[in-house]
């Protein structure tokens, strides 16, 4: 589909204070070195539509939000940022790094909320990325009360209980089991430099 060889697509995923952000950085610079063009991008953001939406998200005043609206926001923010910017990044070769993608989605909204996974799907799908679909997923794995302790931004999702962070970490181990091929589970907990080398080895395996 136009789709560039050299082009990867990456997504960071995990419950909060993971180091997504911190091992990020790194990954891009690794993927530089080799001559890569890379584009970093964050969800919900990255477009000025979805920024718009990620504010509406993440305001801790808007205690009222209903599950379903906050899934449908989600999903309308990634629906801009897949039409703007990922999926021209590509076809023009240039790779994406993208902080949390549509398992993110799964996890906070469907094994957190407990939406149903079989309606993400499904809009996800028809409306919102259509079949592009990461080449890697590296999930930074952590205990949430030990990540959250890292500091954070205090906004709604992190108002969340510890349980609700507990059921969206088993969600993402459980998506991690079930597609082995796609992700990357690495313990968060361990030093930033021994995370990065773990990250590095199974990101050039997928760039080989
Ligand atoms: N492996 C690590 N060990 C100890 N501290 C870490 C580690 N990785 C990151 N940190 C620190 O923890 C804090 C959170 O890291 P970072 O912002 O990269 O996480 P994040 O997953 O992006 O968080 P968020 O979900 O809030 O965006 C930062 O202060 C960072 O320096
Ligand atoms: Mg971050």
């Amino acid at each position: 589909m136009g789709r560039l060889k050299k082009a990867v697509f990456i997504t960071f995923e995990g419950t909060e204070g993971g180091g997504k952000s911190t091992q990020i950085r790194k990954a891009a610079a690794l993927l530089r070195r080799q001559g890569r063009r890379v584009l970093l991008l964050r969800e919900p953001g990255g477009t000025r539509v979805s920024e718009a939406v990620r504010a509406v998200l993440l305001d801790p005043k808007n205690k009222g939000m209903r599950p379903e609206a906050e899934l449908l926001l989600y999903l309308a923010a990634r629906a801009q940022l897949v039409f703007e910017k990922i999926t021209p990044a590509l076809s023009r070769g240039v790779s994406v790094i993208l902080d949390r993608f549509e398992d993110s989605t799964r996890a906070y909204q469907g094994f957190g909320r407990g939406l149903s996974l079989s309606a993400i799907e499904t809009v996800s799908r028809n409306w919102v990325r259509g079949d592009l679909k990461p080449d890697l997923t590296i999930l930074l794995d952590i205990d949430p009360a030990r990540g959250m302790a890292r500091g954070g931004r205090h906004d709604r999702m992190e108002k969340e209980s510890l349980r609700f962070h507990r059921r969206v970490r088993q969600g993402f181990l459980k998506m991690a089991r079930r597609n082995p091929e796609r992700y990357e589970v690495i313990d968060a907990a361990l030093p930033i430099e021994e995370v990065a080398r773990l990250v590095k080895g199974r990101l050039e395996r997928v760039l080989r």
